[in-house]
This record gives C-alpha cells, structure tokens and sequence, in this order.
C-alpha cells in the first residue's frame, strides 16, 4: 500500500530516466485522470494510500507514456485556443502555433460578421470549432480525407454546441465539395517532407497519424492540390486563403499562389510566437 506522495515520486523517476521533460507534471495529470480527481486534490491529499488496483490504472498509464505515448492521446483531450477538444491517434494533436490562424481570422472579421469558411483537412475540427464559437454568425464547412478524423472532428462540434452551424465531408481537398460560395479558406494541410518523416521525434511519429504529417517528396503536395482545385473553381466568391506552411517553404508557396491568380501584393506572411514565417494569408 503506497500514498499518493510516494507513488507520485516513484512515477516521476521512471519518466525522468525516459528524458520527459515535464515528467513532474505529466504524473500528476495522470494520476489526477486515473482517479477523476484534480491536481490540487492530490497536493492536499498527499498522505492518503490508494489501493492496488488504483495504483496499476496509474502504473499501466505511466507506462504507456514512458513508452511515448502522447499525454493528449492517454487522457483523449487536448487544449487549443483556451478551450479542450478530444482527440485521438486518429487526429493531428492540435498545435499551438496554429492558433496563429484564428488570430488572423479575428483581423480580417468582427465578432457580429456573417460569413462562411471552409477548413480542409479539419483533423479534430478544432480550428472548425474554435471559429464558430468566436465568431456566433459564421457557418463553416470542414473537410477531411480520414472518416475517423471526421467522427472526432463531429464530436468535438457538439461538445461545443456548433454541431448545428457546421457540415463535415469526406474529400480529397475540394474534389468532393460542390459549393464554392465560401468568403474564406483555410488549411494546415500536411507539409513535412517524406524525407523528413524517418526523423521526426519519437512522440510526434508514435502519436500523429501519418496521413496529418507527409507532404510529399517537397512538403509542397497538398498545397499544389488545394491550389489546383481553387482554380478549377472558377466563379469561387472566396475572398481569402489562409494556410499554416513551414517557413522554410514560404518563397515557394508565393510562387505557387501567384501562378494561380493570386497577386504578390494580395499574400501576405505572418509570424508566430517565436518570429518564425507560420502562415500564409492571400487575398483576391
Ligand atoms: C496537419 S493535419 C491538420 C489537422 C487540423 N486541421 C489541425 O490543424 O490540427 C492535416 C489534416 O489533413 C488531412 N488530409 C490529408 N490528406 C488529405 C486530403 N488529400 N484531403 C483532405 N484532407 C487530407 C489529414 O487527415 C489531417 O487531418
């Protein structure tokens, strides 16, 4: 029979020699999940001795993450924009730096506007979601090529009550999509080189799906596709495009985007957090 404080020691030790850097934390958020309680129950509780089978949920746990297994995908929920969105290994772990694009989103709209957007390759729809919660008169469409994707992305409407303002579709991009009457679209398509894959840190190739990740031999696959189809859609009202790139692929994408109609003075780079090209705006 162990307490709380003891277990919790013996846990951290073992994700520590794993080189989990929040180790600490992470224990505690597996164990306040193993037993339904919060973290500041288990700082006043710290003496308190829990049962076997308690303490071999939270073992079986701590193991699961010491052999890389994200936190997002053992409790099945991540944070994005200050609000939590379920996941799964079926979908991308949304990504802070993509919260970049609801702040843009914000720029261009007032809170009261009336527009619709589609989101491609919505993944959790947590990009979907955040938007018609901050943005109450918008309707959006999201689309993505991965049904499970789809099913959470679903699940996560209606856990935040905008299930009734959103449609989601199976596509490969916009092959499936009929209407082209959207003010806005916007993307994080998958852009690591497939090169690159093999190098990936061992907790983002062990948790994301590879359909979220490979962008080809260039990165550049998906956004060649979705590029492709806007301009097949000739009378598109759409008014901007706005997708998540890697900086490394920005001169590229400008190429891209102008060969299919967009102006140079129309596109537009935006920073994230740490200075770095995140996402690319164009304006028609
Ligand atoms: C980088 S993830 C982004 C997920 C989510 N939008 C986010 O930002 O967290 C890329 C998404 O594109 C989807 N995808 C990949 N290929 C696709 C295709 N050909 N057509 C539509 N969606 C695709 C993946 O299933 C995945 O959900």
């Amino acid at each position: 029979m162990q307490d709380i404080k003891s277990i919790l020691i013996a846990a951290n030790k073992k994700l520590e020699k794993n080189k989990i850097e929040t180790s600490n934390l992470e224990c505690q958020i597996l164990l306040s999940f193993a037993l339904g309680v919060s973290k500041e129950y288990l700082i006043i509780n710290a003496n308190k001795v829990l049962d076997d089978k308690k303490v071999n949920q939270f073992n079986n746990l701590i193991k699961r993450r010491a052999d890389g297994e994200s936190i997002s995908n053992i409790i099945g929920k991540r944070e994005f924009y200050g609000r939590e969105f379920m996941v799964n290994c079926n979908v991308l772990d949304p990504r802070p730096d993509t919260e970049l694009i609801i702040d843009i989103v914000k720029e261009i709209y007032t809170m009261d506007d009336d527009f619709s957007f589609m989101d491609l390759g919505t993944g959790s729809g947590c990009i979907i979601s955040t938007l018609l919660l901050e943005f109450p008169n918008s309707s959006g469409i999201g689309t993505d090529i991965s049904e499970n994707a789809l099913n959470i992305a679903q699940i996560n409407a209606k856990k935040h009550f905008v299930d009734h303002r959103v449609s989601f579709i199976l596509s490969d991009w916009l092959n499936a999509v009929n209407s082209n009457k959207f003010d806005l679209i916007i993307s994080n398509p998958p852009y690591i080189l497939t090169n690159d894959l093999k190098s990936l840190p061992h907790e983002v190739s062990y948790n994301d799906p590879l359909i979220a990740l490979d962008g080809g031999i260039d990165g550049l696959t998906h956004y060649k596709k979705i590029a492709s189809n806007l301009q097949n859609k000739s009378n598109s009202e759409t008014k901007f495009l706005i997708m998540e790139i890697n900086e490394d692929m920005a001169d590229e994408l400008f190429q891209l985007l102008m060969c299919v109609g967009f102006e140079r003075k129309n596109i537009n780079l935006y920073d994230d957090l740490s200075n770095r090209k995140r996402v690319i705006c164009s304006k028609y």
